[in-house]
């Protein structure tokens, strides 16, 4: 099938569904749909909570490696709605969801604004965007036919009926007709109420169908009218000026009506304007245009802004009815460097990518962006706390560092809410692509890229000389000991094989010295002595020394031991100071040669053969090209392996 026959079926099923008949009907038809399904008299707030619950929840739970080393333990709810967009933002969501389900249940919050407050780039817009996308995919919302904010049907049953109507249904009924409505019916109906006809209006953000946008206006040009409509001058002629039909409500609070209406950076307007948002969120009423009656509000009202915004406008005591009104939410920056990844990964999908990203390129970025975000701590250094938000186990002198978690966090009040923008190193990561000549880029090219761009644009000489100093030095180092790694990895044949049998003999000698008893080897069963010797070699890799052996061995032991008895598998990985004891002996191993096959520019027949086959794996199985792999080496060749 050619790409436009199978267009053109794409736009007979879009027909088709636009086809589906639209519920038409009066009173009597709608209380019996209301009496089959209750939820679809629902407010707004209910509404959207249903929509975004509807696509699930999952929870992880101690089985969770993130959310033990992460949360402590805490189960963390995950809305599935939002996980395959937003990342490390956990918490924040939760809170949002928390404010939505208790708006849900008409608690006080039904009756506040809700306000993302977040540094720059942090994803406020994004987010907000996504929640108006619910909206737009939950099922269309019953209103009464040519009402211009599409109010709620059961609005016609007059005031003396509601109470027998709450004893029937047990719904209560919120709010009145809008003015327009109220003349239609006393006009063309006659007072009628049951003849009203009723239909069904779906969401839409572009078609202004309940989701209203504030953006952030000039003081001088300023106008409620974008906030509550206007009177149409044009029909100020046809009819008296206190008829509603002269009205024109499509302000955001109009079209918002049953839906959402956001504020775009909210605190750029001026004072009186924000007062029609307080009448809407606490009365749930709009002043109408004109001399008409206020009109009834049901919607929910989101809120963005920056900090410094927010700062100002907190510090003004005369704001103080306002910020009553507003359950805020910090929307801080993503402070685990793995999910700040997700974030570029995802940015980068969207452009038309066609480029070589070399293995660790995001990473490193990633991690510098964090690393400017976090608060200095003083338990920790700067990059071992970077690790330890990442969930990394951090080894010292032979065993795992504890710091908790929790301990860092509660030290760094507010953290999270300065430093680095996904947006600074999606610019950054242009700039090194506009740069290369191979149309790729690597962590080398990315940290010049940031260097530059630091220079240029971070105008604070404090901040300036910290970020140098991170990418400088210690992203430098650390990926230098990263790219180590990697090159290792590459030249020892069968790392994996290599490291797991080092690790069962270490496993064997150990316990064998430490319970006094002899190791059988196991090729030649025979018995002999624990190989003190090597041992040591091993343990001398992470600085373990002396009498310090003792303790090591035994804790080694036990823990394994414990593991095995758990059922669980061990292998040589699973020790974090162990773990670290055998890469850096493979590491050791192989640095002669590292050093003079990838330094030397004549290499003998045997290096050339050794190098292209470490090369070809690099390649291969880790995920580089010709070129990167040949720029990292050249890297790896200048910077590593210096004095030995
Ligand atoms: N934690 C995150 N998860 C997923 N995407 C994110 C995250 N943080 C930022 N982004 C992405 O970064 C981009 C910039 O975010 P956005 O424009 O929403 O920021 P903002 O908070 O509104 O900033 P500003 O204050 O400058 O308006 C968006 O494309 C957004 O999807
Ligand atoms: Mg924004």
């Amino acid at each position: 099938m050619s790409v436009t026959s199978k267009f053109l079926k794409n736009i007979q099923k879009h027909r088709e569904n636009k086809k589906e008949v639209k519920f038409k009907g009066c009173l009597e038809d709608y209380l019996k749909l209301v009496e089959q399904t209750p939820a679809i008299t629902c407010l707004a707030h209910k509404r959207l909570y249903n929509q975004i619950m509807s696509y699930g929840l999952t929870t992880l739970d101690e089985t969770d490696a993130r959310c033990n080393k992460l949360f402590d333990g805490e189960i963390v709810k995950i809305y599935n709605y939002f996980s395959d967009q937003f990342f490390g933002m956990e918490r924040p969501l939760e809170k949002v969801m928390r404010f939505l389900r208790s708006a849900a249940m008409k608690g006080e919050e039904s009756r506040q604004v809700l306000l993302l407050l977040g540094p720059v780039g942090a994803g406020k817009s994004a987010l907000v965007e996504h929640i108006k996308g619910a909206l737009e995919a939950s099922p269309a919302a019953y209103v009464l036919d040519g009402c211009p904010i599409r109010e709620e049907p059961l609005h016609l049953i007059p005031r003396s009926l509601r109470g027998k109507f709450e004893e029937h249904y047990n719904i209560k009924i919120e709010g009145d007709l809008c003015p327009v409505c109220r003349h239609r019916l006393l006009n063309e109906f006659e007072g009628d109420f049951t003849q009203f006809p009723i239909t069904q209006s779906s969401f839409s953000i572009r078609g202004r169908k309940g989701v209203g946008v504030v953006p952030p206006m000039d003081p001088n040009t300023q106008d409620t009218s974008l906030l509550i409509g206007s009177e149409d001058i044009s029909k100020l002629d046809l009819y008296p000026e206190d008829d509603p039909r002269v009205l024109s409500l499509n302000g955001a609070f109009n079209v918002g009506n049953r839906g959402i209406v956001e504020f775009v950076e909210v605190f750029k307007n001026e004072i009186e304007f924000l007062h029609t948002m307080i009448t809407a969120t606490q009365e749930k009423n709009v002043p109408s245009p004109g001399k008409q009656a206020m009109i009834y509000f049901d919607g929910v009202i989101l809120a963005h802004c920056n900090e410094a915004e927010w700062n100002k406008f907190k510090s003004e005591h005369t704001n103080e009815a306002i910020l009553d009104r507003i359950v805020r939410v910090n929307i801080p920056y993503c402070l685990e460097y793995k999910q700040e990844v997700k974030i570029y990964e995802k940015l980068i999908g969207r452009s038309d990518f066609n480029y070589h990203i070399a293995p660790h390129t995001l990473e490193v970025a990633a991690m510098f962006a964090v690393l400017s975000r976090l608060k200095a701590s003083n338990k920790v250094d700067h990059l071992t706390k970077m690790k330890i938000y990442n969930g990394e186990e951090i080894v010292e002198k032979g065993s795992v560092k504890k710091v908790d978690i929790r301990d860092l966090r509660e030290e760094a009040d507010e953290e999270g809410m300065t430093g680095i923008s996904t947006r600074f190193v999606m610019k950054a990561i242009d700039a090194a692509l506009s740069d290369s000549t191979k149309n790729m880029i690597t962590p080398i090219s990315i940290k010049d890229a940031l260097i530059k761009q630091v220079k240029e644009q971070i105008v604070n000489p404090e901040a300036k000389k910290v970020c140098l100093e991170f990418l400088r030095k210690t992203l430098h180092e650390e990926y230098l000991s990263i790219l180590e790694k990697e090159i290792t990895k590459a030249f020892v044949t069968a790392y994996e094989e290599q490291a797991e049998s080092l690790f069962n003999n270490y496993l064997d000698h150990a316990e064998a010295y430490v319970n006094n008893t002899q190791v059988k080897d196991r090729v030649t069963k025979e018995d002999m002595e624990p190989d003190e010797r090597f041992l040591q070699s091993i343990e001398e890799q992470i600085g373990i020394k002396g009498s310090a052996k003792n303790n090591f061995r035994a804790d080694i032991s036990s823990y394994m031991f414990a593991k095995l008895r758990r059922g669980e598998v061990i292998d040589w990985r699973s020790y974090g100071p162990l773990r670290e004891a055998i890469e850096s002996k493979l590491v050791a191993s192989v640095k002669d040669i590292s050093r003079i096959i990838t330094k030397s520019k004549s290499r003998d027949v045997k290096q050339q053969k050794k190098f292209n086959s470490m090369a070809q794996t690099l390649i291969e199985d880790y995920g580089y090209n010709e070129d990167s792999a040949e720029e990292v080496i050249k890297f790896a060749a200048n910077n590593l392996w210096r004095d030995s």
